[in-house]
């Protein structure tokens, strides 16, 4: 939820913390705050709202020393506010805090209790008191982490300084994730690889309750017991220019015009491009994320093909469009494979008396891998012995780590809080695995994996041709942003799309909209339409293609005004719509993945029109990592 880095070297700890701190952003960004050596104190300089506001500040301040710490909030604790910002201090200790300390009423209470007096309404605080404590009774850093830890419950992800041996730093976690980059003469902790790998692609993953002792730009790791830990370095291979702008005015529609590239990284290891078959190539079912690079990849085809073969239910569970890109597979699944699926909201699944029957599997869908409630359903079902496989974007993110099974969107990192590029790697590789489990199942011929393979290669050339209708939007956004309110519907493959079409639109454009099965409408949502409501119809051309007509020209006939979304030119569509947009003609099989763009498009340009800020959209943050 929080973004966090610490740097200990001999660059400006001040420049290195900013950048790095902007590049975690889009993780929160409604306070932010620095603490840095000076002499011999760390400076705290901290700000409400963007970092932007921190940076003025930060203009006008200099540092003597080459350590510091610095945090940008998503506020769960405490509202927003200076006094809320992190760092949080305490006589001689600093720390910075993402995630959420559970028992911090309890800890609180008997702090308050024993003297402490709090300085703000967070749930962070009551660490920095912890580890003062511990110093008091004479412990040094590292030693009075080690004394805290067990009594610490919930998740987080911890960075901590102290005045008394000012080129030390310790970092330390449970749950949200933390990670060391070592550069020739400095250490880099972050919450994320972007604000490391400017300065390094190598780079190591705490596990939990690990405890970094960073010293200068060296470091040991420790488990909770103070055991050292030996652990190789990891090499990243996203690039710097993948986390910038690169000329588009957010990153938002940069991720959105990124997609076609995003869709053929993801299928490509799957994909057989001389038979036009596809081979799950590295899911590694059972082994460690660690073992995957060096997998024999023959002999883990064959022991991902013995697993599909015993799957005889499927459960997909996942949150906000990643549970509706779950919804699609559910369609695409049950089509083509015959094996029935069950797709959950990972906050509801993780709270029912869920019954999973024998030779179950699970899926989970998370972009960030880190989202609290799927990372729960996944904690739930490996307790029930249940073989998992994780579809994500983050390599080595905690759901990627824990799953059985592994899937990468490879949609390299996405900003903007909206998910887009994901979403449609996510289709791209449902839509490969249910060929993988009709194979597996024999309810497909060789001819027809053939075929659906082709429409898949085919797909990101077609997605090219939709995004011209960027201009469109462009232009229609000042007339679309005067509607009370937009209905998003569809049938079939297609009706998840107008839920994601309508999530879009509400945290982008903050403006009512919903999504329906448009068979549904003559069930309530009829009585919504009027002139002042847009209605955006998905009537691509499917079996039922006739019947989606049918729902649209009952709600033409209450009013509404259409915007229809079909395949290639259609004269009918075109005769009942206010706008009709044609998309590439596809199958079924590929529709959703055309089709979201420009719903896409459309929230984008309409969030604009209304001047909001687009990759950060008010009250959301793009990872999850609480409940
Ligand atoms: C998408 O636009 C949303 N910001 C949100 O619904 C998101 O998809 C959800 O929080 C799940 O995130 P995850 O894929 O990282 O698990």
């Amino acid at each position: 939820m929080c973004g966090i880095v610490g740097y200990s070297g001999s660059g400006s700890p001040k420049q290195v913390i900013l950048e790095g701190l902007k590049t975690l952003e889009y993780r929160g960004y409604d306070s932010a705050g620095v603490a840095i050596l000076d002499g011999n104190h760390f400076k705290r300089v901290r700000a409400e709202g963007k970092l932007n506001i921190l940076q003025e500040k930060l203009n006008q301040e200099n540092f003597s020393g080459k350590i510091g710490i610095g945090h940008t909030r998503w506020a769960t604790h405490g509202k927003p506010s200076e006094r809320n910002a992190h760092p949080h201090c305490v006589k001689g200790i600093s720390i910075v805090h993402n995630g959420i300390i559970e028992n911090y009423a309890d800890l609180r209470e008997e702090l308050k209790a024993s003297g402490s007096e709090f300085h703000s309404d967070t749930d962070s605080e009551l660490v920095a008191h912890l580890i003062s404590a511990e110093v008091d009774l004479g412990h040094c850093l590292f030693e009075s982490v080690l004394k805290i830890l067990p009594k610490l419950e919930g998740a987080f992800s911890i960075l901590a300084v102290s005045a008394d041996q000012p080129d030390e730093m310790v970092a330390f976690k449970n749950g949200p994730p933390l990670i060391i980059g070592q550069a020739n003469d400095a250490i880099i902790v972050a919450s994320d690889v972007q604000a490391i790998i400017k300065h390094t692609k190598e780079v190591i993953y705490l596990n939990d309750f690990e405890v970094a002792h960073l010293k200068g730009s060296d470091f040991k790791l420790f488990d909770r017991e103070g055991k050292v830990v030996a652990k190789k370095f990891v090499h990243i291979d996203w690039s710097p220019e993948q986390v910038e702008k690169q000329g588009y005015p957010h990153y938002m529609l940069k991720e959105i015009f990124e997609q076609p590239r995003a869709v053929a990284s993801a299928i490509d290891p799957h994909i057989d491009l001389n038979e036009h078959k596809v081979f799950l190539n590295r899911l590694g079912f059972g082994r460690s994320v660690e073992e995957l690079d060096k997998l024999d990849l023959a002999q883990d085809y064959q022991n991902t093909v013995q697993q599909l073969k015993k799957v005889e239910r499927i459960f997909i569970v996942a949150c906000g469009t990643s549970y509706y890109a779950g919804m699609v597979g559910k369609y695409v699944i049950e089509k083509l494979s015959r094996i029935p699926v069950e797709v959950d909201i990972a906050s509801e699944f993780r709270y029912r008396d869920i019954v999973i029957p024998e030779n179950s599997m699970f899926i989970t869908i998370s972009q960030s891998g880190e989202t609290a409630d799927t990372l729960a359903a996944l904690r739930m079902v490996k307790a029930m012995r249940v073989p998992s496989l994780s579809i994500c974007n983050v390599k080595r993110s905690t759901i990627d780590r824990e799953a059985d099974g592994h899937m990468y969107m490879n949609a390299g990192a996405e900003i903007g809080v909206a998910s887009t590029k994901a979403f449609v790697c996510t289709l791209s590789l449902l839509n490969l695995l249910a060929l993988s489990l009709a194979k597996a199942k024999e309810t497909i011929d060789e001819a027809s994996e053939q075929k659906w393979v082709r429409e898949l290669l085919s797909s990101p050339s077609q997605m090219e041709t939709v995004l011209a209708y960027d201009k469109f939007f462009a232009k229609a956004s000042d007339t679309l942003k005067k509607y009370r309110g937009f209905l998003y519907m569809g049938r079939g493959v297609n009706y998840p799309i107008a839920l994601e079409g309508a999530l879009k639109l509400k945290e982008l454009a903050y403006m009512h909209a919903e999504g329906y099965a448009s068979g549904e409408m003559k069930h309530g949502p009829l009585a919504l339409i009027d002139e002042s409501m847009c209605i955006v119809m998905l009537a691509p051309s499917d079996d039922l293609y006739e019947k989606t007509v049918s729902n649209l020209e009952e709600a033409k006939a209450r009013g509404g005004e259409v915007i229809s979304i079909g395949s290639g030119e259609n004269q009918k569509l075109r005769d009942v719509s206010k706008h009709y947009l044609s998309l590439p003609n596809a199958s079924w099989f590929v529709n959703p993945i055309l089709e979201v763009i420009p719903l896409q498009l459309l929230a984008y340009h309409v969030a604009d029109a209304l001047g909001h800020d687009v990759d950060q959209p008010r009250n959301l943050a793009k990872s999850v990592t609480v409940e």
